[in-house]
């Protein structure tokens, strides 16, 4: 065998090995009574606009887009649940204390606002979780809203 097929076929087989370690799916299957949305009851639009954007990577259930069946792809979507579900999980929001609530409201506005989040390598592949300049505002608007109502409190 000469040395340029050793090396594909070296790529190869790294390549179908690796298939083989495949990240746990983030996914309980039950909605979580510890929701931002039953907590706030945004109207649908907001819930809308989080589930298309940010649910996959910020709650306890993500819906799995195909390449998280290959590897490496599957495991740098999973690093990002991780990474998203530490700073903010929406799916246990209720159970954030007021101060921590606040923060991570304030921050998610300014995420938001700088197009920070969506991630870009996410709304590359994921068109439907881009948010337009519309949406944005309309997001923007409820935050500041549910930020001033905790406010007073
Ligand atoms: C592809 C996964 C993914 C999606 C989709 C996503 N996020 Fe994130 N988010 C992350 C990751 C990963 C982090 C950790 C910080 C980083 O790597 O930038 C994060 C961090 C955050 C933070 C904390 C930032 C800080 O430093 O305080 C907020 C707030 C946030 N995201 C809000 C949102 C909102 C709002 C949406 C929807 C509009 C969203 N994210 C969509 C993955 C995601």
């Amino acid at each position: 065998m000469n040395r340029r097929k050793a090396i594909i076929l070296g790529v190869l087989g790294a390549f179908i090995i690796i298939q083989f370690f495949r990240p746990d799916r983030n996914q309980t299957g039950q909605v979580s009574d510890q929701s931002m949305m039953r907590l706030y009851h945004p109207p649908d639009s907001i819930t809308h606009i989080i589930k298309q954007s940010c649910m996959n990577c910020h709650s306890n259930n993500t819906e799995y887009p195909w390449y998280a069946d290959v590897q490496p792809s599957g495991w740098w979507l999973d690093y990002h649940i991780r990474k998203g579900k530490e700073e903010v999980n929406l799916d246990e929001f209720a159970g954030y204390s007021d101060r921590r609530k606040l923060s991570k409201l304030r921050s998610m506005k300014s995420q938001v606002r700088d197009g920070d989040m969506p991630l870009r390598s996410y709304t590359w592949m994921h068109k439907d979780a881009r948010l337009s300049d519309a949406q944005k505002t309309q997001l923007i608007s409820w935050l500041d809203k549910t930020i001033d109502s905790l406010n007073q409190q």
